[in-house]
């Protein structure tokens, strides 16, 4: 069994440990039970290991996909459209944020939480970045923190990276831009864009990030920043090339509603099992065939 500490669990797994048990005992994929860190993502890239990231909003799915063995989660304001109603990221706030993360910290034993910092969170000044980046940090207990931008973020993610709180950066698509950008369209398209990604891909590697994420991006764009960079680079609809690759759990697990963007693979269809089981218990409750007797108290 291949012991690092990014290797995911055995589609078997076995069965996760009583919390109480969890001590010194070894979890899934054979690792010892300790969170992932900015470290073990760098020896990954070293060794040319990738790795998968996935949303999380709440302790209980975080807590499914830790003994599942991803190995980092982020908290990502997509909360904003997948977990509290809002059309865009761009509402979110940062007591939102802090709440939600702390929830996925609480959840989870080994996977390294990255909590995201919200629209209007960071863009006034390094020094705002930095009063709410020590919030998710001190009140909410991740590991690190991600911000949109490349060059126009680099200030801020050298004053964290100096302040000991490690930094994932986010390029290419950035949501938060959504009413500037007129929607979501693919970033990097043509010389001039190209060349744009892979200087801001630079500038966040040189201000300290620890892993970029690039979103939206030509394939071999994407391939060729992540050849270029000695930091990770985690993909989204930016093809098979990057170090990483993440997804939104609710469109990989098929609960979001109506369509998911081309490159999401859906990996269950949760809506339809969970609105199956609904309509079951509805059913059942209606015709009195639940709660039967074994569901009873004498
Ligand atoms: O908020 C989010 O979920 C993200 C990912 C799409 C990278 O930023």
């Amino acid at each position: 069994m291949n012991a690092s500490p990014l290797s995911p669990a055995p589609a078997q797994a076995p069965a996760p440990q009583p919390a109480a048990d969890r001590g010194t005992a070894t979890l899934y994929g054979g690792v010892t039970n300790r969170r992932v860190t900015v470290r073990d993502l760098a020896a990954a890239k070293q060794r040319g290991e990738r790795w998968s990231m996935l949303t999380a909003y709440d302790a209980l799915t975080a807590g499914v996909f830790d003994e599942a063995g991803i190995p980092v989660l982020l908290v990502g304001d997509s909360a904003g459209n997948c977990h509290l109603g809002y059309e865009t990221t761009v509402p979110v706030t940062m007591d939102q944020m802090v709440m939600l993360s702390a929830a996925v910290v609480r959840g989870t034993k080994r996977a390294m939480v990255v909590g995201d910092m919200p629209f209007g969170s960071y863009q006034e000044s390094a020094a705002q970045a930095m009063h709410n980046a020590a919030r998710l940090m001190k009140e909410a207990g991740v590991g690190a923190v991600k911000l949109e931008g490349g060059e126009r973020s680099a200030r801020s993610i050298e004053l964290l990276v100096e302040a000991g709180i490690p930094v994932m950066a986010h390029i290419g698509l950035t949501p938060q831009s959504v009413h500037a950008l007129g929607g979501y369209p693919v970033q990097g398209r043509g010389d001039e864009a190209a060349h744009q990604l892979l200087r801001d891909a630079k500038t966040v590697q040189q201000a300290g990030a620890f892993a970029v994420v690039l979103e939206a991006v030509p394939a071999e764009l994407a391939a060729q920043v992540t050849e270029q960079l000695m930091i990770p680079t985690v993909g989204i609809g930016a093809g098979a090339g990057t170090d990483a690759q993440v997804l939104v759990w609710t469109d990989m697990a098929g609960m979001t509603a109506g369509r998911v963007p081309k490159f999401v693979k859906q990996y269950a269809n949760l809506r339809a099992v969970l609105g199956e089981a609904a309509r079951e218990f509805a059913a059942e409750v209606t015709a009195g065939t639940f709660p039967a007797a074994e569901h009873s108290f004498k």
